[in-house]
């Protein structure tokens, strides 16, 4: 059955306006000029509750990989529901669809990474990634290994843990005091901090950062490093060649585990269906959400090696860390078609041809006197629009760069995330060509609108 919905567009802004509260959003902006509504999705497009077309050009959140409009989704959903709508996972009870995921999971992951646990998304799933690497050195003998190396426009969630170890500024501004315990290293950021090095000296001084920080802290007091392969929300930064292959040898050689954040990497967004897989380097901890479902319905989770597994199995005790929805079952029943999907059609090779088109695309822009840098991997790329490319300079906040490329943007038909540092692109990953000309053509015109 198809239901026509007709929607008083008037009437949702406003209530809009009334009782929403936006996360991450200029909140007296919302006010001022009232929120999007979107009312219907398919493929890459998106349509409002006035009926006008956009090109999702943010897949979402960065997370609908398998495009809008997937009934075969909602079925699975629905299906679920109806015959057992939910059980935990708490207390040594399961349910078909979070088993059959894991097991799914332990095929698709690198090994030695077999066992997982669910959560609802992202700083969930990283809160369950510390936690258990502080719990694995502490049921080790190892309490005092504690501390967790992060990275400067590193973007892991904000939830107090994950919020802690996320290296952003602006997302700690006014909620103080910071959890203490975590330190932040420098951003594998080529355009500033990489300046006049090559590729290899800069992972160099990045190693050196590294070594000096775990000698000034001490190995015995550091439990893990997180970090995302590609980092996101921060400003897509891509990292430069070998940088995670100097990364982890180090660790090892201190007895710190490595987390990757695959929130956004993983399920095909950096061109293989792990970021892990595009550097080459197996973790001993995962933390994943968005792709693995598409965004349908909320799941996260956190893939362990068999080292870190056997810790947590071989204590006879109570493993006192889970959420009430961790290994949902309608979210399960949802995650496995979902994959299918993205082996099925081979989204995470779309992810890496349609990725390398679309940053040839944005690299015409090189050389506009507003674009500092363009860079990316896989369908995630970043325009750096800065008010002076010969010094590097930053327009300033009372300019409000990011309000007006989003305007520019969604004037054009095109939904991705303007910032104070430009623009980021994320499509979902069946995008095709004509359609990622599409992108790269209004985000140009679009920064020559908000910066002319
Ligand atoms: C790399 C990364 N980790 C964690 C998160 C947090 O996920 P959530 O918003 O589902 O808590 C995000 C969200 O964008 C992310 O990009």
């Amino acid at each position: 059955m198809v239901v026509a919905h007709t929607w008083n567009a008037a009437e949702l802004v406003e209530l809009d306006r009334a009782h929403l509260l936006h996360p991450v959003s200029n909140l007296a902006a919302v006010q001022r000029d009232g929120a999007l509504i979107l009312v219907r999705g398919e493929d890459v497009w998106v349509w409002d509750a006035e009926g006008n077309r956009y090109l999702d050009g943010f897949a979402g959140l960065w997370n609908v990989n398998v495009g809008h409009g997937r009934a075969e989704l909602a079925e699975a959903a629905a299906e679920q529901m109806r015959e057992l709508a939910f059980s935990p996972t708490f207390f040594g009870l399961a349910t078909p669809p979070a088993i059959e995921l894991a097991a799914k999971l332990a095929e698709l992951f690198p090994d030695p990474i077999n066992t997982f646990q669910f959560t609802s998304g992202g700083a969930e799933s990283n809160e369950t990634a510390l936690k258990i690497a502080r719990y694995s050195w502490w049921l080790k003998g190892r309490p005092e290994k504690t501390k967790i190396l992060s990275r400067k426009m590193g973007y892991h969630g904000i939830a107090m843990g994950a919020l802690a170890a996320t290296g952003i500024p602006a997302y700690h501004e006014g909620f103080g005091p910071q959890t203490p315990g975590f330190v932040h290293l420098s951003a594998p950021y080529d355009y500033r901090n990489g300046e006049g090095l090559s590729e290899a000296e800069f992972v160099a001084k990045l190693v050196a950062e590294l070594e000096e920080t775990i000698a000034r802290e001490g190995a015995d007091t550091i439990a893990a490093m997180i970090g995302e392969p590609v980092q996101g929300a921060g400003g897509v930064v891509v990292p430069p060649e070998g940088y995670w292959h100097a990364v982890a040898p180090v660790l090892k050689a201190h007895n710190i585990l490595l987390i990757f954040d695959e929130v956004i990497c993983g399920f095909g967004r950096t061109g293989n269906m792990f970021g892990m897989q595009t550097y080459g380097e197996t973790p001993d901890i995962v933390s994943f959400a968005k792709g693995i479902t598409s965004g349908y319905v909320p799941l996260g989770g956190v893939g362990l090696s068999d080292e870190v597994a056997d810790t947590l199995r071989g204590a006879d005790r109570m493993f006192m860390h889970g959420f009430t929805y961790s290994g949902h079952p309608a979210a399960c029943a949802v995650a496995l078609p979902n994959i299918r999907i993205i082996e099925e059609e081979g989204l995470p090779a779309n992810a890496a041809a349609g990725g390398a088109y679309l940053l040839g695309r944005l690299r015409e822009l090189e050389g506009h006197p507003r674009v500092g840098n363009v860079r990316g991997k896989g369908l995630m790329a970043m325009v750096e629009v800065v008010a002076d490319t010969a010094t590097k300079a930053k327009f300033d906040p009372s300019f409000n760069l990011g309000v007006k490329l989003t305007a520019a943007t969604r004037a054009r038909g095109l939904i991705v995330r303007g910032t104070n540092d430009g623009v980021a692109i994320a499509p979902p990953l069946t995008i095709q060509k004509a359609e990622l000309d599409l992108i790269a053509e209004a985000v140009a015109a679009a920064i020559d609108e908000a910066t002319g």
